[in-house]
């Protein structure tokens, strides 16, 4: 059974090749980061600001808090929240709930449940760290900065979305600083991952040099 954890920065491609990777593969796709995503929204939704709870706050939270993924979508308790959690106001908080000890104990430990026993690729920031540590299918996904803010404008405008640039560069260098810089679950290069630039790779270059290194 292979589960495959790809961590990285934010616009480094993992996405694009986790998905490429789960459907050559046929196995489950699992996008931890729109967990969080989703985990913030609900919060905003109820007027819980991104700062220390008691853990009960954010227990209550968690017991209100039903996924479901179909093909490309995620649904929050029967609702399709793919397009909101990908927001602005939700994207300038996420990283500031996920920082928080409870909530990533709960959230691992959910995650967790969704891949026991089954193949998975999962995608995120402490998959290889903490999720799936004892995989040795562990990749480690970065690309110049740059090249990270450039895909994550030209997707932005692809959306139809107004995109700036510079803006992105800028909400993009924040979120990066304040995820490696979290007490726990922080972005880190694990010693034990496979580090790939994707700068210079097309999708089907980095999925083929991770089919490549697969360890069945
Ligand atoms: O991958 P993403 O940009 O959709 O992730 C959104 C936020 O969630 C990101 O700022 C960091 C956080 N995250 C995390 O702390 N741990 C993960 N495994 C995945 C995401």
């Amino acid at each position: 059974m292979v589960q495959i954890a790809i961590d990285g920065p934010a616009g480094a491609g993992k996405s694009t090749v986790a998905k490429a990777l789960a459907e050559r593969l046929g196995i489950l796709l699992l996008d931890t980061g729109a967990m969080y995503r989703a985990f913030a929204l609900m919060a905003i939704r109820q007027d819980i600001m991104p700062e220390e709870h008691p853990d009960s706050v954010w227990d209550r939270l968690f017991d209100g808090f039903k996924l479901d993924f179909a093909g490309q979508r995620t649904f929050l308790n029967g609702e399709d929240i793919s397009d909101e959690i990908r927001a602005p106001y939700v994207e300038a908080v996420v990283s500031q709930f996920s920082a928080f000890r409870h909530v990533r104990s709960r959230m691992v430990a959910l995650q967790q449940e969704i891949a026991a026993g089954r193949p998975v690729v999962m995608e995120g920031r402490d998959i290889g760290t903490v999720v799936l540590k004892d995989s040795p299918n562990k990749f480690y996904l970065s690309a110049s900065e740059e090249v990270r803010a450039q895909r994550r404008h030209l997707q932005n405008l692809q959306k139809g979305l107004e995109s700036d640039l510079d803006s992105v560069k800028e909400l993009m260098h924040k979120r990066d600083t304040s995820d490696m810089n979290k007490e726990v679950g922080q972005l880190v290069a694990s010693p034990e991952s496979i580090y790939i630039d994707s700068s210079e790779k097309t999708v089907d270059e980095v999925v083929e040099a991770i089919i490549s290194q697969l360890v069945i």
